[in-house]
């Protein structure tokens, strides 16, 4: 049974496949044409964070896909009165033809996954965000920055910087990540990107200063410095974070035809200002749609790959 808990688990090769699928399905989308290749199959949503963006696309793109998506909230469902993980997969993964979960500890997702009867998507974890990775890879093939780019994430060593050293190390790009101390990536999902970068040729750095990680970037990326779980941390983490703010000034550094993606939601003049949000180089909204695009791959992938 093949799950996407994190793209360290997905070869090159599979991560092209599920977005040749992902590419097929938008153009039959534009052309306002859909073929359905889950019909009658349902998606339950576990949702124990907000989110607009994941909910949507996902529901969406089950609809679109022939299916069904049952949206369940933590606070609607037993999970929050504590019954376990473990008993939750297998009464579930008996209803249900696949399940997208978002969470804060991955091991919560990891535990799921064991005793699931059918695929698991991470929709979202402390640790990894691998949905958002595959739309985000999906708008670069889309600007054509997919050949040996150079990206530059400038910002919190979180859950988007672990998995861009996932893309990275397994798609053989360079990536540069600019942290302030105290602030770095974790080292063990950084050793397990070096790993993967000696099969794949990636060019993997880590280091404190935005203006050396962004300097001839083809791609600059950031995130919120203080995410979900973290609301508590804001003010000490502007505090530290202050420089690393990806401004017009800082984003000239990187090639003149670089584009700018950020997961969403952005706080703007904090990790990125107003001006570089709305310019002409900033591929948000387009990043943004290609959420429902890859996701509807991603599917359809795992479920022929169940
Ligand atoms: N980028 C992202 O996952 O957005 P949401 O939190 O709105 O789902
Ligand atoms: N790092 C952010 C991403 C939101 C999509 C968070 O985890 O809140």
């Amino acid at each position: 049974m093949r799950h996407l808990l994190s793209l360290a688990d997905f070869s090159k090769k599979e991560i092209l496949e599920i977005l040749e699928i992902a590419k097929n399905l938008k153009t039959e989308f534009k052309k306002g044409f859909y073929s359905k290749p889950l019909e009658n199959k349902i998606l339950g949503m576990i949702f124990e964070k907000n989110s607009t963006r994941t909910r949507v696309s996902f529901e969406s793109g089950i609809y679109q896909l022939g299916g069904c998506g049952i949206f369940l909230s933590s606070n609607d469902t037993q999970l929050s009165r504590g019954e376990p993980i473990k008993d939750t997969a297998r009464v579930l993964s008996s209803m249900v033809d696949l399940i997208m979960m978002r969470t804060s500890d991955h091991a919560r997702l990891e535990e799921f996954a064991h005793y699931s009867k059918v695929p698991l998507i991470n929709g979202l974890s402390d640790d990894f965000h691998p949905t958002q990775l595959l739309a985000d890879y999906l708008t670069m093939q889309e600007c054509g920055k997919d050949k040996d780019p150079v990206v530059a994430y400038i910002g919190d060593g979180n859950n988007m910087a672990h998995s861009w050293l996932m893309l990275a190390s397994k798609m053989g790009f360079t990536l540069k990540i600019a942290s302030p101390k105290g602030y770095e990536v974790k080292n063990e999902i950084y050793q397990k990107a070096l790993e993967f970068a000696k099969i794949s040729g990636a060019k993997i750095s880590l280091m404190q200063d935005p203006k050396e990680a962004i300097k001839d970037a083809d791609v600059v990326t950031t995130d919120t410095w203080a995410s979900m779980g973290q609301e508590d941390e804001k003010k000490e983490r502007i505090k530290a974070f202050s420089g690393y703010c990806v401004d017009s000034e800082l984003l000239a550094l990187s090639k003149k035809d670089s584009i700018f993606l950020h997961c969403l939601p952005a706080y703007r003049g904090q990790e990125v200002s107003e001006e570089v949000l709305e310019g002409t180089q900033s591929k948000i909204f387009l990043e943004a749609e290609n959420r429902l695009h890859a996701q509807k791959g991603a599917m359809v992938w795992l479920h022929q790959n169940r």
